[in-house]
């Protein structure tokens, strides 16, 4: 069983695609978190000068450390460099702000791209990201695609970020989320795109838990 969700940045679709997977008691891999642990390994080797990659660089950097995922409890998946969770330094503005450019190099992609398909070769998986019912897995049996108002998701990513960062405004929040679906959506390689046969639910007037039972409605 292999579950996408795809949408853009503060749509909800990590929060729900973890639910869907408790519900179905299967695995939950958030992709975006690959990209972000990239993008950790290209800031902490200093390999981005005005928002241009290093990329042969980077490549060296991918075969000498290892991304992976490592249970952190049932069903629950976490990713990690060399075996050590990052899950906090990676939820941070300044790995937010880089990480689109990180995730539009071809190579890249064909990096995740290989990462993800081992992962769901022998088990069920719900995988949220941008690319996952048009790229990854476009054969997938149930596909969604969660969209909201760009207001409704800087709120939700604004009152995500203060808990930590105490200065940021809403204002740029705002600015940050379009600059990054402009991104997603206009790069050349697998573009943030509704995927073929997926069903799209909007958010902005239902909660989380509304969405992940529409879903699961969808599926039975
Ligand atoms: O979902 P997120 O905000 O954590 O994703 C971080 C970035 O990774 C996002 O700006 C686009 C990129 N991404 C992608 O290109 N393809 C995916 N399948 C998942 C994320």
């Amino acid at each position: 069983m292999i579950i996408t969700i795809d949408g853009p940045s503060s749509s909800g679709k990590s929060t729900v695609a973890k639910l869907v997977s408790k519900f179905y008691s299967i695995v939950h891999i958030d992709s975006g978190s690959i990209y972000r642990a990239i993008t950790l390994l290209a800031i902490d080797n200093n390999l981005i000068h005005e928002k241009k990659v290093n990329i042969q660089y980077l490549l060296k950097c991918l075969e000498e450390n290892k991304i992976s995922f490592k249970k952190k409890e049932k069903n629950i998946f976490k990713i990690c460099i060399n075996e050590n969770f990052i899950e906090k330094r990676i939820r941070t503005s300044e790995i937010s702000n880089n990480v689109s450019i990180v995730a539009a190099i071809k190579e890249v992609r064909d990096y995740v791209l290989k990462l993800q398909r081992k992962i769901a070769k022998n088990q069920s998986v719900v995988m949220d990201g941008r690319d996952i019912g048009s790229v990854v897995f476009p054969n997938a049996k149930y596909k969604f695609f969660l969209d909201a108002s760009l207001t409704n998701r800087s709120e939700r990513r604004w009152n995500d970020l203060k808990k930590n960062e105490k200065d940021i405004s809403l204002a740029n929040v705002k600015i940050d989320l379009n600059n990054r679906d402009i991104l997603d959506t206009n790069r050349e390689h697998s573009p943030l795109v509704v995927p073929k046969n997926s069903i799209i639910i909007n958010s902005d007037n239902l909660s989380i838990d509304q969405v992940t039972d529409k879903i699961i409605e969808l599926i039975k």
